[in-house]
Order: structure tokens, then C-alpha cells, then sequence
């Protein structure tokens, strides 16, 4: 029996085992994939011992993705430009880590806009926690030209700007009117909203008629910001296929099989979501 999990503190609200549930059953695999509440004292030693534990590996989420790259011992590139893992796997007694945060993102937005391009585009990103990294570096991989960050605390984004130097421009979250006039992605990767009562603001009627707009946040299905942004004329792109897709390449690590993120499993954790969800 292959063992995998997440780990995160909290974690009863995860839904990776519903995916990875899902996808066990339709290949056929005699695995398990649970949900393991690590609490930031036991990180450590949660990590150092999975081969002990029995598990092929295990996804990291909030609030471990950061803490997590100094306790596995082979950190691939990826890792160690976003500064955050999510997804740790088991070769020969020894624990690997990468993050697939950013490939999720992009395969989100290609599944839904097969025509879209991230190729010579300038993306606007509000927001600079761990995730922003981890887009960031995705989409420039893909070809964008440049990237805009926005975040309430300033210091932040030009921390990440550094990373990649000439290719971000960190901004703040009040002076928005330029770079949305001239963005053909715009990005809510704020956890606004969801911790907390507030909603991240945005002048819409200022961004390029033509900008796609999309949220990380998946809670609701489509958030207040695509809301609005779809009363104002924009495709959006809802934050759910971006958990579904990241999950792929972990699925493949572990269980040996590449899983394929189509509609039945979208309506599936959809409808855990919300039950009322059609389609
Ligand atoms: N769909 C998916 O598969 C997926 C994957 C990963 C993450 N996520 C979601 O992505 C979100 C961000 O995750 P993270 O790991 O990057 O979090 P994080 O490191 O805690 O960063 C949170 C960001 O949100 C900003 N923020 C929080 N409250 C705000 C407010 N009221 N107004 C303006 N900005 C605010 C913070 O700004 P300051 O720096 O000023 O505090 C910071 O930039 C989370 O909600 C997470 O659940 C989704």
C-alpha cells in the first residue's frame, strides 16, 4: 500500500484527500492519502521521518511551505527560487521537495483559455506571500514579459522584485490606476477576505478591456473580485482548477501514474464547496 498526505495546521478543511481520493479509485491503486494535522513545533520531525512513517511523500500547505525547504534534504531549483514547497517525495530513504503552486496556476488558466498565451504579457499581482512567488516564477518560465506587484505592505514586493531582478516591479496597492491600464493578467493572490472581513478593492473600470482576471482563492467558487470583475466585461478564470492542477505532478511522484484534471473531478470538489454548484 503507497502512503501519502498533507500536512498544515490547521488541515480539516484540506480538500487533497477528496482529489487524490478520486483519482486513487480511477486507476485502481491500493493507496492511501490522508490528512495529517502537523502542528509548526513538529514540522521537523514530521519531515525527517517519513520514511519512517511508511509515506511515499506528502503535500505541505499554510502555514508550512516556507519553514518547510530547511527540513528535507534535496530542494529543487523551483524550491529554492520561490522559497516554498508543497509537495515532498521519499526516493531511497531520502525526502525530495518542490513547489507546483506555479504550474498549477498557468495549467489553470490554459485548461480554461486553451487560446491564451503567457508569451510577451505583462501580469499585475496583488499580493506578495509565498504563493505571488511561486506564480511569478511560473509565468516568466512561460514567457511573460513582466510582472507587476502590488502588495499592502510595499517592503514585500520589492523583496520578491529582487529575486527577479528587471523582470518584477513592486508596487503598492494604492497607486493601481497605471498598471492596470496596461495589465493583460490580473491576479488576486491576497488571502483577503478569506482570514479576514476585508475585500481587496480594485478600480476596475481602469484595467484593459481585454484582461483576463483570475483569484487563487477558491471560496467562494467565483470570489467578490471575479464577480466584479465579470460585471465589468472581463473572462475570468475561478481559483479551484489551480488546487486541482497542482496536485498532478505530486500524484505522479507518488503513485506512479499522471492523473488528467477534467470536469467530473472539477464538479466533484465543486460541489463540496458548494452543493448548489450545476456545472
Ligand atoms: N488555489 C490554490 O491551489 C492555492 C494555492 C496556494 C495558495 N492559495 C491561496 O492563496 C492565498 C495566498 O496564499 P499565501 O501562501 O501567499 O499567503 P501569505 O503568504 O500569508 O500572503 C498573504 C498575502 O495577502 C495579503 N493580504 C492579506 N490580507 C489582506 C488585506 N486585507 N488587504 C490586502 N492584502 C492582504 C498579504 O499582504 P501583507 O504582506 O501586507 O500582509 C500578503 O501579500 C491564500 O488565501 C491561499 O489559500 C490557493
Amino acid at each position: 500500500m503507497i502512503r501519502a498526505c498533507v500536512i498544515g495546521f490547521p488541515i480539516k478543511h484540506s480538500r487533497s484527500p477528496m482529489i487524490h481520493g478520486h483519482w486513487l479509485k480511477q486507476f485502481g491503486i491500493a493507496g492511501e492519502y490522508a490528512r495529517v494535522e502537523v502542528r509548526p513545533e513538529e514540522l521537523r520531525e514530521f519531515l525527517g521521518t517519513l520514511p519512517e512513517r511508511g509515506l511515499a511523500g506528502c503535500n505541505i500547505t499554510l502555514p508550512h511551505k516556507e519553514p518547510a525547504c530547511n527540513y528535507v534534504q534535496h530542494l529543487d531549483d523551483r524550491g529554492r527560487r520561490t522559497g516554498s514547497i508543497n509537495t515532498v517525495y521519499v526516493r531511497d530513504g531520502q525526502t525530495f521537495a518542490t513547489s507546483t503552486d506555479g504550474e498549477g496556476f498557468v495549467e489553470n488558466i490554459l485548461w480554461r483559455l486553451p487560446s491564451f498565451s503567457f508569451s510577451g504579457k505583462t501580469a499585475l499581482i496583488l499580493g506578495a506571500g509565498g504563493t505571488s512567488r511561486a506564480l511569478i516564477d511560473e509565468m516568466l518560465r512561460r514567457g511573460a514579459d513582466h510582472v507587476l506587484l502590488a502588495n499592502r505592505t510595499p517592503e514585500k514586493a520589492e523583496k520578491i522584485a529582487k529575486v527577479f531582478p528587471g523582470q518584477v516591479t513592486a508596487l503598492s496597492l494604492a497607486h493601481l490606476d497605471d498598471a492596470l491600464s496596461c495589465a493583460d493578467l490580473l491576479v488576486n493572490a491576497t488571502s483577503a477576505g478569506i482570514a479576514d472581513a476585508a475585500k481587496i478593492v480594485v478600480p476596475f473600470a481602469r484595467l484593459k478591456q481585454d484582461a483576463v482576471v483570475t483569484d487563487v482563492n477558491y471560496v467562494p467558487l467565483v470570489t467578490p473580485f471575479l464577480q466584479e470583475a465579470a460585471a465589468h466585461g472581463h473572462v475570468v478564470v475561478p481559483g479551484l482548477g489551480m488546487l486541482l492542477h497542482q496536485a498532478v505532478p505530486g500524484f505522479e511522484l507518488w503513485f506512479g501514474k499522471r492523473p488528467v484534471v477534467n470536469d467530473a473531478l472539477y464538479t466533484l470538489i465543486a460541489r463540496d464547496i458548494d452543493p448548489g454548484y450545476a456545472g
